[in-house]
């Protein structure tokens, strides 16, 4: 059998944060929808015995989305645990006799990139590595050249089609949806091009700061930690085109296309920002100058989008949360007839709901009356029971589905696309938490027509935006 199905899982940070707040939740999901029935391996050193490690999974599913009894009990005698130092051979010589007879296991790397190479030289000596897949986390990489060189690292023993990249957005429903909305929709094929879109917009707004993860973000900042990974995902699901077949690998082709066709950011396309405070928190330098939002605009240099400028912005304390694109699409010409011609455009929002709304504009309603905007709307919130991202990604990866994973040359092509900035000294304008980032922005860093500010009330069918 050419792509066997995960005959174990060993997770690597097994006593981590990660694991407290998305694995285990997505351990008892997938055995609540019968996708899970191979053991399931904990590595840590934590000093812990198996009854410990239990305990800290039962309390990880009573604090995150509840604990299904039946499942548990199942999901409990799946699991093992391997205490022991990941520099260690012995350590890996336990995981390897606790795999038993399972020939074909996923290894989960839930630990930071810095402990990568020493694992997976153990995973080799101790023959875990045979047969088997890696799954890593992001951040993978902090630069185009550590990206290479992690490549490296796990190619020394993994075939590329044996590694899993993970970016949960992939795996979330709106954002995979983005893709079959595109090409499932005649209007989106004759409109979404450069004829008719005049700019593309995407911000993820977070209305909350960095939660305790001082260390970690002073070290990362935004470009690092969502836009070259999970925002440039979403750009290139809005910007490809559709791929010839309907396997993994053409449709990670064109989703490297799409990045292959962006030059370099440079300084001048680019605004750093950071909130006020940010330099008492925890773990943060008190000179930081590391961004906790970013405004950017970039070009593709494809066919289909040439011209039409894509703007970015992502940052955290901002008023709302929210992941939105609004695409403006170009004015139908101006005539007598026709004077004061707003603008039509297409807003997808991702989360917290799903939305596609399609603004329009319409007759006055009485006579010498205003044209109005309108959006058409068809909105979800997520239902219960849904896949979530982590169940989704740890299935797909176990049952050797690659489509929502990135592949080495798209991340190569991420990182080349920041890394010159992220060497640069670029400023960092201060902001106010609360508010859309630092003024600089506004000046500088402008789609025409302006920057939306996410409207958080519950949609209606048909709802006036403005009037002209
Ligand atoms: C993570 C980032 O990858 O994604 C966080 O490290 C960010 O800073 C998070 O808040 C957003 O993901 P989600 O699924 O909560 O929208």
């Amino acid at each position: 059998m050419s792509n066997p199905h995960s005959d174990a899982l060993v997770f690597f940070g097994a006593t981590g944060d990660l694991a407290y707040k998305k694995i285990f939740p997505a351990l008892q999901s997938m055995i609540q929808h019968g996708k899970l029935d191979v053991p399931v391996i904990g590595v840590a050193k934590a000093g812990w015995n198996l009854d410990q490690f239990k305990a800290r999974a039962k309390d990880s599913l009573e604090k995150h989305g509840g604990l299904d009894a039946d499942a548990w009990q199942k999901l409990s005698g799946l699991l093992g645990y391997v205490d022991g130092d990941y520099a260690e051979l012995a350590t890996f010589q336990a995981v390897r006799a606790a795999l038993g007879a399972a020939k074909h296991p996923a290894h989960y790397l839930a630990i930071p990139p810095s402990l990568f190479e020493k694992v997976v030289e153990q995973l080799v000596k101790s023959s875990s590595a045979e047969g088997a897949r890696i799954i890593v986390e992001k951040p993978f990489g902090h630069d185009l050249a550590s990206a290479q060189e992690l490549n490296r690292i796990l190619h020394s023993a993994f075939d590329e089609s044996a590694i899993f990249r993970i970016d949960h957005y992939l795996a979330k429903n709106p954002v995979h949806n983005m893709v079959s909305f595109r090409f499932a929709n005649s209007f989106m094929d004759t409109m979404w091009d450069r004829h008719h879109v005049e700019s593309v917009q995407i911000t993820m707004a977070e209305d909350f700061g960095i939660q305790g993860r001082g260390v970690f973000y002073d070290q990362t900042g935004t470009i690092r930690d969502v836009i070259q990974n999970h925002i440039f995902q979403v750009m290139s699901n809005l910007a490809m085109e559709p791929p010839a077949r309907n396997d993994s690998e053409s449709l990670r082709d064109e989703k490297v296309k799409v990045l292959k066709s962006i030059p370099p950011l440079v300084p001048e396309n680019l605004v750093r920002g950071q909130f006020k405070g940010y330099r008492d928190e925890k773990g943060v330098a008190s000179d930081s100058k590391v961004e906790t939002f970013a405004a950017l605009r970039l070009e593709l240099n494809s066919w289909r989008w040439q011209g039409v400028p894509f703007y970015i912005r992502a940052g955290k304390n901002l008023p709302v949360t929210c992941m939105e694109i609004i695409a403006r699409f170009r004015k139908p010409p101006a005539t007598n007839f026709n004077t004061d011609v707003p603008q039509n455009y297409l807003r997808i929002r991702l989360s917290p709901e799903m939305t596609v709304a399609m603004a329009l504009s319409v007759a006055p309603v009485s006579e010498g009356g205003k044209r109005e905007i309108v959006e058409l709307v068809a909105s979800r919130h997520p239902r219960p029971g849904e896949m979530e991202a982590y169940e989704r990604v740890l299935s797909d990866a176990m049952a050797g589905d690659a489509t929502l994973f990135a592949r080495q040359d798209y991340v190569e092509e991420a990182w080349r696309i920041v890394d010159p900035v992220l060497k640069a000294t670029t400023p960092v304008y201060e902001y106010e938490p609360n508010t859309w980032g630092p003024d600089e922005v506004d000046q500088r860093i402008v789609p025409s027509g302006g920057w939306d500010k996410p409207n958080m009330e519950e949609p209606e069918d048909f709802r006036i935006v403005s009037e002209t």
